[in-house]
């Protein structure tokens, strides 16, 4: 029986990492993790980054970039973005100059609302980008609506059944990423980390078997980010 030619093989298996790529979108992907998040992606051969944006006009960049686009705000309908999607990262935030309004409306209710929409359209997997102290808002008395917020969304995702990793990162820097971290359920330190690390981070944990259904803290360290993100999903 005549087998597949090399040549054909060639010509189908690019093909097939396109059929294959997952749809990712990324939530907050004009914000600067998540930029970086979407260049990552652009770059794989496994994923497909599908930009949320709010304003036409940022729209160019991302065309640039031959990244697809969809409009929505976390502060309105957003179940239409969700369509065919295949994995959430939720990079959003409302910012420090907002008041505690903004910071309801669209860190923890915009969160619920996508978290929801997720769950209708069977997302596979949902990563969050949360933030370190959000398991205890109390301890932290200048942030603790913030928290409080992030908390909820947290616990709005663990609860949805969705598979989900949730990744709080300590304060974020744009120092150039060394790729080398700290991750535990609980680091019982503060500290800093890159958002270049905190970008490749989140991306990692798409990959269905890595800290699945986990909850994990991230600084600057020494372990290497693949060793460190394998030790955190035992
Ligand atoms: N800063 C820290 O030290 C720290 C520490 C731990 C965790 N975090 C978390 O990390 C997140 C990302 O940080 P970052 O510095 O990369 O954020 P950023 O640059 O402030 O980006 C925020 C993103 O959220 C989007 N956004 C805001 N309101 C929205 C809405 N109503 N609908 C849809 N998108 C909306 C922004 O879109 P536009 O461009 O349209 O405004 C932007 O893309 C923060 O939001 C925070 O929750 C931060």
């Amino acid at each position: 029986m005549p087998g597949f030619g090399i040549g054909l093989a060639d010509a189908y298996i690019p093909l097939l990492n396109l059929i294959t790529m997952e749809k990712v979108l990324v939530i907050g992907a004009t914000g600067q993790t998540g930029k970086r998040v979407i260049e990552i992606l652009n770059s794989s051969e496994s994923f497909k980054p599908i930009a949320m944006i709010r304003k036409e006009e940022q729209k160019e960049i991302f065309d640039d970039m031959e990244v697809e686009t969809v409009m929505g705000d976390l502060e309105k309908e957003v179940d239409h973005a969700l369509k065919g999607i295949d994995k959430v990262i939720f990079a959003a935030g409302s910012g420090g100059d907002t008041g505690e309004d903004k910071t309801i409306s669209v860190d923890q209710q915009g969160a619920i609302k996508v978290i929801d929409a997720a769950k209708k359209a069977k997302v596979k997997k949902f990563v969050m980008l949360s933030a370190m102290g959000a398991d205890d808002p109390s301890q932290h008395k200048k942030l603790e609506v913030y928290l409080e917020a992030k908390k909820k969304a947290d616990e709005h995702l663990r609860e949805s059944g969705i598979p989900y990793t949730i990744l709080r990162p300590g304060a974020l820097t744009d120092d150039m990423g060394l790729a080398k971290v700290k991750l535990a359920e609980k680091l019982n330190e503060q500290g800093e980390i890159s958002r270049d690390d905190v970008a490749f981070l989140l991306v990692m944990s798409l990959a269905d078997p890595l800290v699945k259904n986990k909850t994990i803290e991230a600084l600057e360290g020494k372990e290497s980010i693949k060793s460190a993100i394998i030790e955190a999903s035992r």
